[in-house]
This record gives structure tokens, C-alpha cells and sequence, in this order.
């Protein structure tokens, strides 16, 4: 008997929470495992909870299907990839015309498009959307970036924008546009996030390389910022993470976590998506070149012996500077991350929505800030334009970006690497500026070109007298 609202399969953590938030806002929800013994496992945590009521387990996939109301919303949960594929393919044959499925990990967003083309002419339905707020989040409200079929979204609405986190009562839960357009948003999303972070451990290796300030010191600094614009969820747990104390040594943790961060693949995929549609995103691809340079560090360790270690100890700057500084370098990292998903809505003719994107980043992801509240409503008076030329962002641009200035050049003087936050810089001195350098590139452009004509012609050697159009 068909009992259930919505089914989900893959029980791995991010799965298992997804169910029992959807079982606890109080609907049905049948779910199924490849692995039987996972499934045991969530029945016994649902049992726990106390939801086993709203919770249907089916060990045999065609069961699985059956249980479900038609017509079937199917969430899966599984590793991105080729996982995917294959569960979409033991699906198919058991659903029916009007059936989604609804993949809820951290896709490529050109895969769920092919994905969207190849089961739309069969009459399935297929959403790819985006979930953002880790574990946590998704037991409790997590942000949802819907792309892919509007029809079999609306069959699905109710339950994801109810265990979705709330703003203000507003639910963090949209449809966005049609076929990859749920998984561009959230892969955009963790481009800036790898910005965000990125930025703040700039601005910790300041301080704690500059005055030498201890990880509880720093972290009464963060604590204290997330008091003022920066309050978000990333300088919040920037300070828990900071004062965190190993049980076993007594130490601060953060300093026995080794030095290299690794990537799953989102901010590599932002980089190359704003690079392929020739928009500058440089505060995310400085923030996924500084992971890899960080992934080196048998690299860095023997360059460190060949240059030595830095030799100015000290920054000049304060603490206001560099409060200031990552506000203006936040700044233009959204402004960055938001011209590409406009460029990418033009091409993809998805008509995406910035200010409902800003809207339902404002709680449950892993970026949510006071900040996204103004973009917002920058977003909605002003259109798709720059957030850099928006009244309320120019004041408060006109307002950090000295300090931004003055933290680059004092990181550069006492050699601190600041990828992120320099290329922030350098991306908003070039944004502003009227007059730019390129008329010497194009001029040398074309020089090239007539050097090569003159050598292939040596008959034309006037070519190389052309008089050029510095224009
Ligand atoms: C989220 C996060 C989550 C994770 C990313 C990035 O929105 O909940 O973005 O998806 O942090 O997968 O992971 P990496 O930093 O390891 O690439």
C-alpha cells in the first residue's frame, strides 16, 4: 500500500538527517538503503526520536517505490557522480509518467542538466537542487536551491519548503529555474563560502603572525565581530573553532590540525564556470589556488628553507582594519559570486531570481549572514547589476575599502600571504577605475601580429609602419 508522502534513498548522514527532518514536520516518508544494514540503523535512530510512526523502511527497492503516493517525489541521496547514474537507472523502471526524482548532493550542475534532458522526453520528472548547512542543517533546516522540473516541483513543495530553515518566517527554500539551475546556485554558494573562509583565515594568520595573538585571543576577536556587519555563521564558528581546547593535550585544537585543506570540487567548479562565461571571480579562484598551495606543504616547507621564513614579524594594522577589511573583501567575493550567477542565467536562459537567492541564504546554509538580509533588498529595488555600484553596498565599500587597502599593503610589506583578500582589492581598484591598461594589450596584440606578417612577407615589410589605433 502507497503510504508515504515522499521516499528517500541513501541513508549516509546527510540522507538519514533529511528523513527524520521531513518525519518530524509530520510527514510519511519511506526510505531504502543499498546497504540493509544502514537502514536497521536509521530505524532504530527514528525509533529513538521517536518518529518511527512517520517512517516507512523497504529493504527492496521496488517495494520502496510502492510505497510512495503517486504522483512519486524520490529523494536521492548518494555521492555525487556516477552513483547518480546508477541510481537513476534502477529507478526508471519503476516509476511511473509523472514521477520525479530529486537529487539533493553536491552535483555538477552540466550532470543534472543531462540527467533533466535525458528523463524529461520519458515523462520523469528530475530536480536537482542544492542543500546547504551540512548535517546540522539538514536535520533541522537546511537552505534549498531547487532547479529542474516546475511540474513535479510543485508535488514536492510543500514538504521541502516546510523542512526548510526559516528567515523571518519566510521559508530558505525556492525553485530557482529550470534543469542544472539548483545545483549552479549551490555550487556558487560554496564558491563563496571558500571565499568567505579563505578570507577570515587571512585575517587569523594576521593576527596570529603579527602581534602574535593566541587562538583564545583571536578568538574573542571573531567573537566579537559576529556582533557587528560581519554576523554570519562563518565568524561564529571562527570563534568556537578558535577557542576549541583538545581534551587529550590541553592544547588549542586549531593548532594541532595540520596546515592543508583539501576540496570536493564545488569551488574548483565556480572558478571554471566564471572563467568559461569571461566573468572575474578571482576572490574565488584566489580561494581555491590558496587550498592548493596549502596542499603542498612538503613544497612549502623545503621553498621556506631556500627563502627563509618571513622577516617582518609585524602588520601594521588594527583590529578595526581588519574587521574592515574583510567586510570590503566580502563585499566584492558576493559581488563576484552573484555576477556569475547572473551571466549564467542569461546563458542558460534559467531567468534566475538574485534576490530570492540572496533571500534563502539568509538562514540554514553554511554562508548566512546579516549581510545577505541587505542583499536582498538590494537585489529586489536594483535588478542585475553589480553589487558594487548599489547605494547601500557603495557607502559601505566607500567606507572599508581603505582598511581593505591598508591590510593588503601592510601583508605584502610584512610578507603575508593574502591571495584572497589582495585579489579583492585588485578586482575593485580595476572595477572603478575608468581608465584601465588594456589599450597597451590590445596595442601589443596587434603588433604581434604585424612582427609575423612582416616575416611571412617580406614584400609587405611597410606592415610593420601601420599606425595604430591605441583605442
Ligand atoms: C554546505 C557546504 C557543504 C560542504 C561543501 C564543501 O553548503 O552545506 O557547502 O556542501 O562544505 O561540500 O566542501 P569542501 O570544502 O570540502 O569542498
Amino acid at each position: 500500500m502507497s503510504t508515504a508522502d515522499i521516499g528517500l534513498i541513501g541513508l549516509a548522514v546527510m540522507g538519514s538527517n533529511l528523513a527524520l527532518n521531513i518525519a518530524e514536520k509530520g510527514y510519511t516518508i519511506a526510505v531504502h538503503n543499498r546497504s540493509p544494514w544502514r537502514i536497521d540503523e536509521f530505524v532504530a535512530e527514528a525509533k529513538a526520536e521517536g518518529l518511527d510512526g512517520k517512517t516507512v523502511p523497504k529493504y527492496d527497492p521496488a517495494e520502496f517505490v510502492q510505497a510512495v503516493k503517486a504522483p512519486r517525489s524520490i529523494i536521492i541521496m548518494v555521492k555525487a557522480g556516477k552513483p547518480v547514474d546508477e541510481m537513476i537507472e534502477q529507478l526508471l523502471p519503476l516509476l511511473e509518467k509523472g514521477d520525479a526524482i530529486i537529487e539533493c548532493g553536491n552535483s555538477l550542475f552540466t550532470d543534472t542538466q543531462r540527467r533533466f534532458d535525458y528523463l524529461t522526453p520519458k515523462g520523469i520528472g528530475y530536480l536537482g537542487v542544492g542543500v546547504s548547512g551540512g548535517e546540522e542543517g539538514a536535520r533541522h533546516g537546511p537552505s534549498i536551491m531547487v532547479g529542474g522540473s516546475k511540474e513535479q516541483w510543485h508535488n514536492a513543495e510543500a514538504v521541502l519548503t516546510t523542512i526548510a530553515a526559516k528567515f523571518n518566517g519566510e521559508s530558505c527554500c525556492a525553485y530557482l529555474g529550470e534543469g542544472g539551475a539548483g545545483h549552479f546556485v549551490k555550487t556558487i554558494h560554496n564558491g563563496i563560502e571558500y571565499g568567505d573562509m579563505q578570507m577570515i583565515a587571512e585575517v587569523y594568520g594576521v593576527m596570529r603572525d603579527g602581534p602574535g595573538m593566541s587562538p583564545g585571543e583571536c578568538a574573542d576577536v571573531f567573537k566579537e565581530w559576529n556582533k557587528g556587519p560581519l554576523n554570519s555563521y562563518l565568524i561564529e564558528i571562527t570563534g568556537h573553532v578558535l577557542a576549541a581546547v583538545d581534551g587529550d593535550t590541553g592544547k588549542p585544537l586549531v593548532e594541532l590540525i595540520l596546515d592543508k585543506a583539501g576540496q570536493k570540487g564545488t569551488g574548483v567548479w565556480s572558478a571554471i564556470a566564471a572563467q568559461q562565461m569571461g566573468v572575474p571571480a578571482t576572490a574565488i579562484e584566489g580561494a581555491v589556488a590558496a587550498r592548493s598551495i596549502s596542499s603542498r606543504k612538503e613544497e612549502r616547507v623545503a621553498a621556506e628553507a631556500i627563502y627563509g621564513k618571513r622577516s617582518a614579524g609585524k602588520a601594521d594594522v588594527t583590529l578595526a582594519d581588519l574587521e574592515k577589511a574583510l567586510l570590503a573583501g566580502k563585499i566584492v567575493s558576493y559581488a563576484q559570486g552573484f555576477a556569475v550567477i547572473a551571466k549564467a542565467s542569461e546563458e542558460n536562459g534559467w531567468n534566475l531570481p538574485l534576490a530570492t537567492i540572496a533571500k534563502i541564504w539568509r538562514a540554514g546554509c553554511i554562508i548566512r549572514s546579516r549581510f545577505l538580509d541587505q542583499m536582498s533588498a538590494a537585489y529586489e529595488k536594483g535588478g542585475n547589476v553589480n553589487l558594487l555600484v548599489v547605494p547601500n553596498f557603495v557607502t559601505l565599500m566607500k567606507d572599508a575599502h581603505p582598511s581593505l587597502r591598508k591590510v593588503v599593503a601592510a601583508a605584502a610589506v610584512g610578507e603575508f600571504p593574502m591571495i584572497c583578500l589582495s585579489a579583492a582589492l585588485s578586482y575593485f581598484d580595476s572595477y572603478r577605475q575608468a581608465r584601465g591598461t588594456a589599450n597597451l594589450i590590445r596595442w601589443s596584440a596587434r603588433f604581434l601580429w604585424c612582427a609575423w606578417l612582416r616575416d611571412c612577407r617580406p614584400w609587405d615589410r611597410s606592415a610593420r609602419y601601420v599606425a595604430f589605433d591605441a583605442g
